[in-house]
């Protein structure tokens, strides 16, 4: 057994899990956050896709216990009903999402993905490393292809991405 401190949503826990316990699995059974979902489990899909110290991570890759001290984000500490964050509220708002399995790991690597973009970080489709340029279509879905949704609503996806990134890339 393994002593892990973890500050998940800003709350702070000790972890005593076997040392093979996955991030993904620390969260959603011993923490009980279930809205990172386990989708393929091995680093395919992003539907587990948690921000760890502002990155966007898969989390079934990666091992609770290489986390001591990290300060991790999930969906539950974006937003909460009636107190959405402005990628939550575009989602719904552009209906990004049929089943919404994939949601949850969506709009976290989103807001991870738009961070990346304001600090200039290029993609693979990126004119050229220096020129931040606008997220167009392209890029975004680039950016986003870490992410699968099973249910192709990847058109309404980038419609509720380009809101939100034209708001604040602008
Ligand atoms: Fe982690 Fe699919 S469950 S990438
Ligand atoms: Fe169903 Fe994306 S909404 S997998």
């Amino acid at each position: 057994m393994q002593s892990t401190t973890l500050t998940v949503n800003g709350t702070e826990h000790r972890l005593e899990a076997d040392e093979r316990t996955t991030l993904l699995d620390a969260l959603r059974n011993h923490l009980g956050l279930t809205g990172s979902k386990k989708g393929c489990d091995h680093g395919q899909c992003g539907a587990c896709t948690v921000i760890v110290n502002g990155r966007r991570v898969n989390s079934c890759l990666t091992l609770a216990c290489m986390h001591d001290g990290d300060a991790i984000t999930t969906i539950e500490g974006l937003g909460e009903p009636g107190n959405l964050s402005k990628l939550q509220a575009a989602f719904v708002a552009h209906d990004g999402f049929q089943c919404g399995y994939c949601t949850p790991g969506q709009i976290c690597s989103a807001t991870a993905m738009l961070d990346e973009a304001k600090a200039g970080w290029p993609s693979f489709v990126s004119d050229s490393l220096e020129d931040k340029g606008d997220l167009s279509d392209k890029e975004i879905s680039e950016r986003m292809s870490g992410n699968i949704c099973r249910c192709a609503a990847y058109p309404n996806i980038i419609d509720a991405i380009r809101e939100v990134a034209e708001g604040e890339l602008a």
